[in-house]
């Protein structure tokens, strides 16, 4: 179908309104999201590391053998080593009430499993699952039968912070559960309103069939090697954002942007770090007008490949947060995708449409290492061991 002046003139005029207020949300308010601590760093100085050099059309490769150390919270010390099975059922029929007791209840630093199992129901309430607690997996009842909700907000508890569930084990995995933050999806520029359901600082972690609901900052991807399949993740602005290094395969991206908003941030910072988001056979549909990524750190790294673009992308695609140099230290770009948001002539010059020799590194589980453990993540164990003192 063919466009009309007229409707053309509309559309630009629309594409014009866009990038007017995301300038303007910007520029009056650097602290909407520059100054989230990311670790030791505040956000704002990553910029300080980009770094001069010609914008060569050479793909960085990707390391398969990094070494992984965390950021956020310490790490583990003693160990046990058992296994459990603990459900969870907010009518009394299960070994807990809250998710939370369940979590407090599983061994330290065991290397073996623990399966959670979380009957349908709207569990509100905190969960943390500190870095001495690693293979946890949480088993729900489908992402939008057992869901985890909250209502806390940056302004009262910083982004990190604000998260209704916050994971920083390792080897962590998902299966059909919902993770979700109500706070009120805030007006463009305003202070405080981010609101993250689900922040995971856990290396090697993994999300099946699970669905993500907040606003702005729904998904803090914070560092570490991640892999969600069939997702559903949903949000405003900068809604899936962190240094993470994670793929992203088969999932639905959904946009409830008012006006304008963005769906990644992905914050890394030097040419040399690992993180950077891979979205692959993914769709991405909602309203609202949004870009595909904003150049959070000056390295920000994001590929989409083979994903259906609905007709809500700014066609531009790409912003750079107000700092031009990010258009050399940058890697955004995307391979065979389709849709009415899809087209990449338009997309800004210093964004890429990869070949089919530089997309191979992006296409499979060796961009998470995932050959390494994602098998783990999928495994039951046999004979768990009864929860003491109980029948
Ligand atoms: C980048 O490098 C070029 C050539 O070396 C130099 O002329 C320019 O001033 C540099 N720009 C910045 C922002 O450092
Ligand atoms: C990691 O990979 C790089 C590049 O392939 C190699 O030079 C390096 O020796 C490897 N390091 C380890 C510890 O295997
Ligand atoms: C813990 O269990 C795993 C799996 O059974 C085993 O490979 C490992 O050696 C055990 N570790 C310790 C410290 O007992
Ligand atoms: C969960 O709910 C959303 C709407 O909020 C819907 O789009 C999605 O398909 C649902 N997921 C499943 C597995 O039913
Ligand atoms: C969520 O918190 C806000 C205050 O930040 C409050 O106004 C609102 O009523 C809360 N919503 C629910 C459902 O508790
Ligand atoms: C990118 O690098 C080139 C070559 O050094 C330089 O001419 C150009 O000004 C740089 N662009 C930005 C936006 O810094």
């Amino acid at each position: 179908m063919g466009m009309g002046p007229f409707r053309l003139t509309c559309v630009w005029i629309v594409v014009l309104l866009a990038a007017v207020t995301l300038i303007v949300s910007v520029s009056h308010g650097p602290a909407w999201i520059l100054n989230v601590k990311l670790g030791s760093r505040v956000v704002n100085d990553l910029y300080e590391h980009s770094s001069n050099k010609t914008h060569v059309r050479d793909i960085p490769q990707v390391f398969s053998n990094e070494t992984y150390s965390r950021p956020c919270q310490g790490s583990p010390t003693s160990s046990k080593n058992i296994s459990y099975f603990f459900r969870v059922d907010q009518s009394g029929g299960g070994d807990f009430v809250t998710v939370q007791a369940a979590v407090d209840a599983v061994p330290e630093n065991s290397e073996q499993r623990t399966i959670i199992q979380i009957r349908a129901g709207i569990y509100e309430e905190k969960v943390l699952i500190p870095s001495n607690k690693p293979h946890i997996t949480m088993q729900g009842a489908g992402m939008n039968a057992t869901i985890i909700t909250g209502n806390d907000t940056a302004a009262r508890s910083g982004t990190e912070g604000s998260a209704t569930v916050a994971i920083y084990a390792d080897h962590f995995t998902a299966v059909d559960m919902g993770f979700k933050n109500i706070a009120p999806m805030p007006e463009p520029g305003e202070l405080g309103k981010q609101a993250v359901a689900l922040v995971i600082c856990g290396d090697k972690a993994a999300f099946y069939d699970c669905g993500f609901y907040g606003a702005q900052d729904t998904l803090f991807d914070y560092a570490g090697r991640h892999y969600f399949k069939n997702c559903f993740i949903e949000g405003s602005i900068d809604f899936i954002f962190g240094d993470g290094r994670s793929l992203y395969e088969g999932c639905e991206i959904h946009v409830i942007a008012e006006t304008t908003g963005s769906i990644t941030a992905q914050a890394r910072s030097r040419p040399e770090d690992h993180s950077g988001f891979v979205f692959m056979d993914c769709t991405i549909m909602g309203h609202g007008l949004v870009w595909l990524g904003r150049a959070w750190g000056s390295s920000s790294r994001v590929v989409f490949v083979r994903t259906f673009m609905d007709d809500i992308i700014i066609p531009a695609g790409w912003t750079d947060f107000g700092d031009s140099t990010v258009h050399n230290t940058s890697f955004y770009a995307q391979y065979k995708c389709s849709g009415p948001g899809a087209e990449a002539a338009v997309r800004v010059p210093w964004s890429y449409e990869l070949n089919d020799d530089d997309v191979q590194q992006f296409l499979n589980m060796d961009f998470i290492d995932g050959g390494s453990w994602i098998h783990s993540t999928r495994r039951l164990i046999d004979k768990p061991e009864k929860i003491p003192g109980r029948a």
